[in-house]
């Protein structure tokens, strides 16, 4: 499928840097631990914590949402088997894209429950106008339409994931799978 590029590999380092040089200048003297949502975080986590200038440790776990369409999210299926012990730490989450939220808000919710001294996310793409979880993006790189995008972690069909870039799909907007 066309895939139209929207967000340059050149704009992504620059929203990157500034997103690691506000994490190190509010997290200094913090206990930080990232924590990455496979699988779409991973190139953004890469990225991001070579750029942040505070020592920090590094957790994964795994979100699922699968879907019939754009427009329908399916149901979330999340696996914390990864996850280390997060109590008494500062959690920033990271994913690739803050959507209808629901995700992310649970997430959030799972990683309070353990006892973290504080919870927050950071991702690099907002869909505010399909945002209904009551949540916002603590940290967000770029605010995008109400488009399907992929590249830089995001993938349609478990594809695309390796483009350097985020691109629009053009004539993707059925029967998405979106992990
Ligand atoms: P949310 O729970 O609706 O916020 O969806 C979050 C998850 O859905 C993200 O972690 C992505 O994996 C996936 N997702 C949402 N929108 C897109 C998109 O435009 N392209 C690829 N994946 C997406
Ligand atoms: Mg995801």
């Amino acid at each position: 499928m066309p895939v139209r590029c929207l967000i340059t590999e050149e704009q992504i380092g620059r929203g990157v840097d500034e997103l690691a040089r506000r994490i190190s200048a509010d997290y200094a003297g913090r206990n930080l631990t990232l924590i990455g949502v496979l699988t779409g975080s991973i190139i953004l986590v890469a990225d991001l914590m070579r750029r942040i200038s505070l020592p920090h440790k590094l957790g994964l776990l795994q979100a699922s949402s699968y879907r019939e369409s754009a427009t329908r999210p399916g149901a979330l299926r999340i696996n914390l088997d990864l996850l280390p012990d997060v109590a008494g730490r500062d959690v920033l989450l990271v994913d690739d894209i803050l959507d209808t939220g629901a995700t992310m808000a649970r997430l959030m919710d799972e990683i309070r429950s353990r006892g973290a001294a504080s919870v927050r996310c950071a991702v690099l793409l907002w869909k505010q106008s399909r945002t209904t979880a009551p949540i916002k993006p603590d940290y967000h790189c770029f605010d995008i339409p109400d488009e399907f995008v992929v590249g830089y972690g995001l993938d349609y069909g478990d594809e695309y994931r390796h483009l350097p870039y985020i691109g629009v799909l053009e004539g993707g907007r059925e029967a998405q799978s979106a992990e």
